[in-house]
């Protein structure tokens, strides 16, 4: 149970908030690629601020406040043109780094003169098919390149924005036993009320014991579940919460970074960005990017909770726009969450004291390779077709080419019979 105070310090974003100061030392994702290119410039809300995010002819990308600086208009009204945003109500022009580079209707617009003109900015670039943007203090951290960004795969991507604080979502992320509750005995219930079969993959998920290992990156989840042996990659391999706003699970050829961008204090944006990538599949060159919007509320306004991560959403959400930790009840199988917590509270004190939190990237690199469990529960293909259909990537557009693809990878491996 926490403070009032003490919940505020955890959850507000907001410039100038303890925890707002933390998020701000770090890159998010904020649109698709694709979305730039079918049109440059869009609104993005990241952290409680809005901001104009564009890319110019050449392919450089910039993201600006807003609000214009000359009289207050809306910058993602602005004209993308060589090397800036201009913008449409008196035509001032800035760069991607937010400098005034001319005024339109002024007859000296000499350097000097503007000076002082200039609008805020952050930095924005592409990687893996998103556009991503810092928006803390220079200098800016290297915009990390973990594995899902860049391994070979087809990436499927799900996204929809939820009225929930981010932190409720990370502290599901170190909560292994509601695996064994929610998407056990609760998706058991489901699908026996609505008469529809119950996955496989996901039934009888007893934990044996569960460990929280702090890294670099995050924390380390590992279990075991009843049954299985101390060498299963659960328990030696686990997988990690990456702070402060992300989760890289997966196994059996799917790979998933479950991104949780805070749009402000009561919503998310959250994305399971997913790629495709089971051992022998023949995955083309230049293999495609799909984002598509999953479904969590039916036409009744009841939450969706016959998959996956319409369970997951249906915690998050209901816990409300802010969970109210003043009022829990905190026992011991929540150890991951106070890990997770206590986690957030040094990197507040990190931040405060002027150095980078945990997972702040300052060194060039090609890829971070983070944790990650090779078998699932020891399940092969079926886990990932499972996971398809009982999961968000039902909504996907490329769902029975995942399967299959799925399928033939296996059958190649000899893992299943070919058909
Ligand atoms: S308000 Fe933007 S140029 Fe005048
Ligand atoms: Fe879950």
């Amino acid at each position: 149970m926490l403070t009032q105070s003490e919940n505020d310090a955890l959850t507000r974003v907001g410039p100038g908030a303890p925890m707002g100061k933390v998020l701000r030392c770090y890159w998010y994702p904020v649109a698709f690629v694709r979305q730039l290119d079918e049109f440059p410039v869009r609104r993005v809300r990241l952290l409680g601020e809005d901001w104009a995010v564009f890319k110019t002819p050449a392919g450089s990308y910039g993201i600006v406040d807003e609000r214009c600086p000359h009289r207050g208009a809306s910058l993602v009204y602005g004209m993308v043109e060589d090397g800036g945003l201009r913008c449409g109500y008196h035509g001032w022009k800035f760069d991607t780094a937010g400098r005034c580079v001319d005024i339109l209707a002024e007859p000296d617009s000499s350097p000097k003169f503007r000076e002082g003109c200039g609008v805020r900015s952050g930095r924005a670039a592409e990687l893996g098919g998103m556009v991503w943007a810092y928006v803390g203090d220079d200098p800016a951290p290297e915009l990390p390149r973990y594995e899902a960004y860049v391994m070979d795969g087809v990436r499927d991507i799900g996204h929809s924005v939820l009225p929930c604080n981010w932190l409720q979502i990370m502290e599901n992320s170190v909560d292994p036993y509601h695996v064994e509750a929610l998407h056990g005995n609760y998706f058991e219930f489901i699908a026996r009320m609505q008469g529809t079969p119950m996955p496989e993959s996901f039934t009888a998920n007893k934990h044996a014991k569960v460990a929280f290992d702090p890294f670099e990156h995050g924390i380390i989840k590992r279990r075991l579940l009843e049954g299985q042996p101390e060498d299963s990659d659960d328990w030696t391999i686990g997988h990690p919460l990456v702070f402060p706003y992300k989760m890289w699970v997966g196994g059996n050829g799917v790979y998933q970074m479950q991104i949780r961008v805070p749009i402000d204090d009561t919503h998310t944006w959250a994305v399971f960005y997913t790629v495709h990538a089971p051992d022998g599949a023949e995955i083309g060159a230049d293999p495609p990017i799909v984002d598509y919007e999953y479904q969590w509320l039916d036409d009744d306004g009841r939450h969706i909770v016959d998959y996956i991560e319409g369970q997951d959403i249906m915690a998050w959400v209901t816990q409300g726009r802010i969970a109210d930790r003043t009022v829990e009840k905190i026992t011991r199988s929540d150890v991951g969450v106070l890990a997770c917590r206590r986690m957030f509270r040094e990197a507040i004190e990190a931040v405060e004291a002027g150095r980078d939190p945990v997972a702040v990237v300052r060194e060039p690199h090609d890829v971070i390779k983070l944790p990650l469990e090779r078998s699932k529960f020891g399940r092969g293909a079926q886990f990932a077709v499972d996971w398809i259909n009982d999961g968000s990537m039902r909504y996907s557009p490329i769902a029975e080419e995942m399967k299959q693809l799925h399928l033939d990878a296996a059958s190649r491996r000899q893992e299943l019979a070919p058909a």
